[in-house]
């Protein structure tokens, strides 16, 4: 049996808190011990379901602002079995529409960015404006009952939020920052917009959606899926908080996990973060319990020479990971210098499969010139490309969970308290689907 050693961690204070994103903890919430039943990962109904009262629901993330920033430029983002184009207007706004054209139903454009002066159906070349209206029908007077009554392409909700493009296929839906709630505010520390985009990955993962969700929701697999992290976080003091559709976990990173005994010496993983803060391991004094709090120091009276202004981030977003989930499939991994953001797609038709995308932001220190946007970079399914050693270790989980949760002997998910947020995630699926 593990013996956990006892570890305090020391955390900023919610109650004299100055600055930075609230460290406070959200009410608890009653969420029962039940198990999760496995058809909410493998059935088709169920998927059916979900695509009918959530994804058809909610705010779903499309594009960064930067991806389009001239009028003409637009991002088609492929969700469900729908597909959207985010264009950026003439006036400088963004308009969202469904990639269809209304003659015979063929797709506008494949999926990724682009730019266009209007957008031209490859078919009969029936013509839309930025806009979505009608610039030309070939032929418009062979058409007796004239050109359709809806007048362009079908229009969505679109918005922008900390330097995102959102859109819904819901007209009812309620406005971006109310669905949002509380997290909007968290996040807004973090300034976003100051960070560059440096990496677009999408890859094709055998399991459902949800599983990947989940393992991006808690800490509780990381002694066994990612070993090398205990020298570098602690995994089990996590301050878990549940809000109305989405939450958080804080885990502080720059210690040892209290999984590890001790460490004779200063563990490779922390002398990197400990660098890149700018301390000297060589020439540090300190132990190595107190390495977090010396670099939240030194990062905090530093901030000037680094280049960068942490004047909105409390003491631990400066080392520790503030990990958010935006129901239904956004996980940001916040951190003061960079942002780690997984968007997790249901397959079109397959519960067992689903799309993967990794966004990369770096923090830039001011006066540096912005870099050249990433391009995308696509992972079929069976690729063997590296994602990198952690997202490896928990891609290399989640295709043998989703053949697992299709065996006959396996009911469903049954969970610990270090997964609470996994339980609160099926909650809110539950209220939507009615089940
Ligand atoms: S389907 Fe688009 S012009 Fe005919
Ligand atoms: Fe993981």
């Amino acid at each position: 049996m593990e013996i956990i050693r006892k570890q305090v961690i020391q955390r900023v204070d919610p109650e004299s808190q100055e600055r930075g994103t609230t460290a406070g903890q959200a009410p608890a919430q009653e969420l029962g011990t039940q198990l999760i039943p496995k058809e909410r990962y493998t059935s088709d109904a169920f998927m059916r379901r979900e695509w009918e009262e959530i994804w058809t629901k909610v705010w779903l993330l499309g594009c960064r602002e930067d991806q389009i920033p001239q009028p003409g430029d637009f991002m088609c983002t492929n969700i469900g079995t729908e597909s959207v184009l985010l264009v950026r207007q003439h006036d400088g706004g963004v308009r969202a529409f469904y990639n269809v054209c209304m003659h015979r139903g063929n797709r506008l454009a494949d999926e990724g960015l682009a730019h266009t002066d209007e957008f031209s159906c490859s078919y009969h070349d029936w013509r839309y404006q930025l806009d979505g209206r009608f610039a030309d029908i070939p032929d418009l007077h062979t058409f007796p009952q004239g050109a359709p009554p809806c007048d362009g392409l079908r229009e969505i909700p679109c918005d922008t939020w900390a330097s995102f493009v959102w859109f819904s296929l819901n007209q009812e839906v309620e406005p971006l920052r109310e669905y949002l709630g509380e997290v909007a505010e968290h996040m807004e520390h973090y300034h976003f917009e100051r960070m560059a985009m440096t990496r677009w990955v999408t890859a094709e993962w055998n399991c459902n959606w949800k599983a990947s969700v989940d393992a991006f929701s808690e800490s509780y697999h990381t002694a066994r899926t990612h070993p090398q992290l205990l020298w570098y976080l602690d995994d089990f003091n996590v301050q878990i908080d549940l809000y109305d559709k989405h939450s958080r976990y804080l885990i502080p990173f720059g210690v040892l996990s209290p999984r590890v005994e001790s460490a004779p010496e200063i563990p490779p993983p922390l002398k990197v973060l400990m660098k890149n803060a700018g301390i000297d391991p060589a020439s540090y004094e300190g132990s190595i319990g107190d390495i977090r709090q010396a670099v939240q120091k030194h990062m905090r009276a530093n901030q000037e020479s680094l280049g960068k202004d942490y004047s909105d981030l409390n003491d631990d977003q400066l080392t520790d990971d503030y990990n958010y989930l935006i129901f239904p499939n956004i996980n940001l991994n916040t951190h003061a210098d960079d942002l780690m953001l997984f968007r997790n797609r249901p397959h079109p038709s397959d519960p067992n499969r689903m799309l993967f995308d990794i966004w990369m932001f770096e923090l830039l220190p001011q006066g540096e010139p912005w870099p050249e946007l990433p391009k995308h970079d696509f992972r079929p399914e069976g690729s063997h490309r590296s994602l990198g050693l952690v997202i490896d270790q928990d891609a290399a989980n989640l295709a043998s969970v989703q053949a697992g949760m299709n065996s006959a002997a396996y009911p469903g998910l049954w969970l610990s308290d270090q997964e609470l947020r996994i339980r609160h995630f099926h909650k809110t699926i539950g209220d939507m689907v009615g089940d």
